[in-house]
């Protein structure tokens, strides 16, 4: 068990992606909507504007970031670099930006398979998986959480609601039959167990074979 959560933890860390609110949208802030505000041309103020390009046409190029001109006009491959008239951004800070281009340019993250530190709790696996009929999901907790899970389609339609949890420090497990809240078995193919907390969202991936 130690070693399936050592494992758990560093897909963890590799798998966390940048979010746009959080970790993008302040170097604007911070670096460039005193210039690229509302007032024509290029509107840095949030991720719809942003979107939106410039005078040139689209600034970001989703997934590549080399051929992004908002890159390129940070990173001083097209002059003027911006931002005009200040010492350039941080490398740290291209880096970062870069990172969220070639990740997609998304402005929610989508859910990854599990959350950064700090750990709460983590889902150990679903046992057997492929499963039929049934299936037992094992999360961790190394202190109590509250939160709620529910089973979903791959395209994240809600398909069984175990409503409102409590999840006790070590083992817990949940026994799901495989069916939706009306008793109806569900076809073959896979399926996210997803719990929230307040401050987490896991999912982890199960497929019912029939
Ligand atoms: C001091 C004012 C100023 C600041 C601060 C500034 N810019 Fe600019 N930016 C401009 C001007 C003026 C232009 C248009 C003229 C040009 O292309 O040289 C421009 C053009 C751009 C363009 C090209 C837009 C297009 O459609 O051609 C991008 C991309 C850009 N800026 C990004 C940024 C980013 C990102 C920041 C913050 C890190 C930033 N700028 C900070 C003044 C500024």
């Amino acid at each position: 068990m130690k070693v399936i959560l050592g494992i758990l933890i560093i897909v963890s860390l590799s798998a966390g992606q940048v979010n746009y609110s959080s970790q993008i949208q302040p170097i604007f802030n911070q670096n460039c909507t005193g210039c690229h505000g509302s007032n024509g041309g290029l509107n840095l103020t949030s991720y719809a504007e942003l979107m939106k390009g410039g005078n040139s046409g689209d600034v970001v190029n989703a997934g590549d970031a080399a051929n992004s001109l908002l890159v390129q006009r940070i990173d001083g491959t097209i002059t003027p670099r911006m931002p005009q008239g200040s010492d350039a951004l941080a490398d740290s800070t291209i880096d970062l930006i870069e990172r969220w281009i070639n990740e997609g340019a998304m402005e929610e993250a989508s859910i990854t398979e599990e959350e950064p530190m700090p750990v709460q709790f983590e889902i150990a696996g679903n046992f057997p998986n492929p499963f039929n009929p049934s299936t037992r999901i094992v999360i961790s907790a190394n202190r109590e959480v509250e939160g709620s899970a529910v089973i979903a389609t791959a395209s994240g339609r809600t398909v069984f609601d175990f409503g409102n949890l409590r999840m006790n420090p070590g083992a817990n497990s949940l026994v799901w039959q495989g069916e939706d809240n009306n008793g109806r078995r569900l076809s073959s193919g896979p399926y996210l167990f997803i719990f929230r907390s307040a401050d987490q969202i896991l999912s982890h991936r199960m497929i019912l074979l029939k």
